[in-house]
């Protein structure tokens, strides 16, 4: 019988570890579906996706794109750039109008938070929430996961420090909910002004200002961009003294551990959040998490059509 009941994928707030895990390990078989010869299964044959990106993006987009297309489902992409929103349409009217063309569930980026709630409201279909302002991206949340339980065979009891601008991080706070109900204890660490208080208010979640104290010990250390385009005023003085404090340097990873993982959701400021080259070290599972969101973009799109628009399984 199917375990997971839910017919979108707007926060991993209303997602419990329960839910979570049976969509790591639903990723997993979708990952043996990647690894075929030919990477592609019939299962959505006929489905419409509609690939709703009112914001920029470059691997959520075109992974979602693959995840639906490896499933056998048809793809409508829609950008803001060149579309009637230009010409004064309404998001409410642009989900509408692609509705109307027949699509049957929806990805869903947009600058403002709850965007994506709103469209849930309004449409039959599944939407699914590619990141909407600095509130959620919970496919992030679900795919650095996966990469992490891939690393280290489970999450339970590990240590994993975010670094950055975690105020305007939606991979933050769906990071924060996807490894704290699996069992994470997990440091926010940034300059003070960057790091809001209320995160720290969530079981198993602490704020450590200072970067050598704060990896002393991890089993992960994230790198997160600063977020300038979410910035409402001078949040941050210069990117120079924010190099010289938070960036991640190789010292850090091996000293806090031979295991130790580096990671960032990209897209990365080269030489800023990260120290040149070690992005590309042997320590670094960035490439692992593009792959993984592949697979786990797959599950979500896969499990929510069973669920809301009754493809047989
Ligand atoms: C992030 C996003 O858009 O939230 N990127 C991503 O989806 N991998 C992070 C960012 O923009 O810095």
């Amino acid at each position: 019988m199917n375990g997971f009941g839910h017919r979108h994928l707007l926060d991993l707030d209303g997602y419990s570890r329960t839910d979570i895990e049976y969509v790591l390990d639903a990723a997993e078989s979708m990952a043996e579906i990647l690894d075929r010869q030919v990477p592609q299964v019939p299962a959505l044959r006929g489905v419409k996706l509609a690939n709703m990106f009112f914001e920029s993006s470059t691997r959520t987009r075109i992974s979602f794109e693959l995840a639906a297309k490896a499933l056998g489902a048809e793809v409508i992409n829609f950008a803001s750039a060149g579309s009637s929103l230009s010409k004064g349409e309404s998001m409410v009217d642009t989900l509408a109008t692609v509705a109307a063309l027949g699509a049957d569930m929806f990805v869903m980026r947009h600058a403002r938070a709850g965007a994506p709630h709103l469209a849930a409201r309004i449409l039959d279909g599944p939407v699914i929430n590619a990141g909407d302002g600095c509130h959620a991206h919970p496919s992030q949340g679900l795919l650095d996961a996966l990469t992490i339980r891939r690393r280290f065979g489970s999450v339970d009891g590990l240590r994993v420090v975010i670094v950055g601008d975690i105020r305007h991080s939606r991979v933050a706070r769906s990071n924060v909910l996807a490894l704290g109900k699996l069992g994470a204890e997990l440091v926010l660490c940034g300059p003070p002004q960057l790091v809001p208080g209320q995160l720290a208010a969530m079981p198993a979640v602490s704020i450590e200002s200072d970067l050598d104290r704060a990896a002393a010990g991890a089993d992960v250390l994230m790198g997160l961009r600063i977020q300038r385009e979410r910035m409402s005023g001078p949040w941050l003085a210069s990117t120079g003294e924010y190099v010289a404090s938070y960036s991640i340097r190789r010292r850090h990873i091996e000293s806090a551990g031979e295991g130790t993982i580096l990671m960032h959701p990209g897209p990365q400021n080269t030489g800023v959040e990260i120290e040149p080259d070690l992005a590309d070290s042997d320590r670094s599972v960035i490439s692992e998490q593009v792959t993984a969101g592949l697979a786990v973009r797959m599950a979500v799109i896969y499990l929510l059509a069973r669920n809301v628009l009754r493809v047989e399984s």
